[in-house]
């Protein structure tokens, strides 16, 4: 697929360093493997030595080029907890507890990161979306300005016709429940950086809903409404248009029936769903009724790249959430 080939060949170029928190997970280790050999990262992998060494042996698997760290003995624990302890004091947290959460490798990896240790971080093909969030929400947090992370989907078709040469953007598809209108444009703000960032593409943000521009009454429309208005004043550059429904996003004739005039309608390529009922269960629908595959959830907002797994992700899954973790690490470093 082109889009993951040119985020693999970028990230052999930016060379980051990741950290796996899952380091004796069998997925994890045989990823480790073709991340290394094809040079997407530099890798660290968080766990017991003897335990993760003996695991790769016995699946003939070939990870000397991998860091390991044991976040139970590592010589980092005294400064990694009390960074923590300074950022949640008033939060109540003692060193004491700083040091009991850093043996839990999802924490251990996230304060990696937050000392300047390790560029970024994947994980979740043992652990729960929350579990892998929590760490991160609390300790490396939202870039500054932004106070949501969401999840977006790359959603690749083989009819090359749809969205932008067969791509589509859809978020949030993975992280915020309920956003109010002031979240959802800042969602819509984010998607659509992150769209020209890691695709490359030139964003056309649609604000979906069941109405389009007035067609139907009701305060969630108003939602939509209100914030289409906010992430247009959060970026007058950026194309944006809503509230409007699916069919006049993507169908021209529908688009200028519905929208007539609209710079969106009819044509968008990102797609920003009103919650995440609808983000999440919308994505599985396209992929699995129309055959597109979904790459991500990427997530977006945090101050350093940290993306989760689905806890059925294959090997291709996690070399390939590297890759793209890899470039979201490599842009921020760009930016200063
Ligand atoms: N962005 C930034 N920070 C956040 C966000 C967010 N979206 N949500 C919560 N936080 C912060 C809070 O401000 C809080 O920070 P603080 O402790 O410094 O005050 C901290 O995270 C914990 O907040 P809680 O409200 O206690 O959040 P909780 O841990 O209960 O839930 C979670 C957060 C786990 C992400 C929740 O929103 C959730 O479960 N979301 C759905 C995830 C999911 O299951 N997605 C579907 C599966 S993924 C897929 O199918 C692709």
């Amino acid at each position: 697929m082109e889009l993951m080939l040119k985020i693999k060949e970028n990230a052999v170029k930016l060379q980051n360093h990741i950290v796996l928190p899952e380091g004796s997970e069998i997925r994890t280790l045989k990823a480790t493997e073709q991340i290394l050999k094809e040079r997407i990262a530099r890798i660290t992998l968080l766990g017991n030595r003897s335990e993760i060494e003996a695991i790769a042996m016995k699946e003939g698997l070939s990870v000397s080029g991998a860091r390991i760290i044991d976040p139970a003995t590592d010589a980092n624990r005294e400064r990694y907890a009390g960074i923590m302890v300074e950022l949640r004091k008033n939060k109540g947290l003692t060193l004491e507890n700083a040091y009991e959460l850093l043996n839990d490798p999802l924490y251990f990896g996230v304060m990696m990161i937050k000392a300047g240790d390790a560029d970024g971080e994947v994980a979740g093909a043992i652990n729960a979306t929350g579990d892998v969030l929590r760490p991160a929400f609390q300790y490396v947090k939202t870039l500054p300005g932004v106070s949501v992370v969401s999840g977006l989907f790359f959603m690749i078709f083989k009819d090359k016709n749809i969205g932008d040469n067969g791509m589509l953007v859809f978020a949030d598809c993975a992280v915020m429940p309920d956003p109010g209108p002031f979240q959802l444009a800042e969602i819509a703000v984010t998607t659509a950086a992150s769209a020209k960032a890691i695709a490359n593409i030139e964003p056309r943000v649609a604000m979906l809903s069941f109405s389009t521009k007035g067609s139907a009454q009701h305060e969630l429309v108003n939602k939509v409404a209100e914030a289409t208005k906010i992430a247009a004043g959060m970026n007058p550059e950026l194309l944006i248009d809503g509230e409007m429904q699916l069919d006049a996003a993507l169908v021209p004739e529908v688009g200028q029936l519905k929208s007539p005039g609209s710079k969106v309608a009819g044509r968008a390529n990102v797609l920003i769903f009103p919650g995440l009922e609808s983000g999440n269960i919308g994505y599985k629908l396209v992929q699995r009724l129309a055959g597109a595959e979904a790459i991500g959830p990427v997530l977006q907002g945090m101050a350093a790249p940290i993306n989760d797994l689905s806890r059925g992700c294959s090997v291709s899954d996690i070399v390939n959430m590297v890759a793209i973790t890899a470039n979201q690490a490599g842009s921020k470093k760009d930016k200063g």
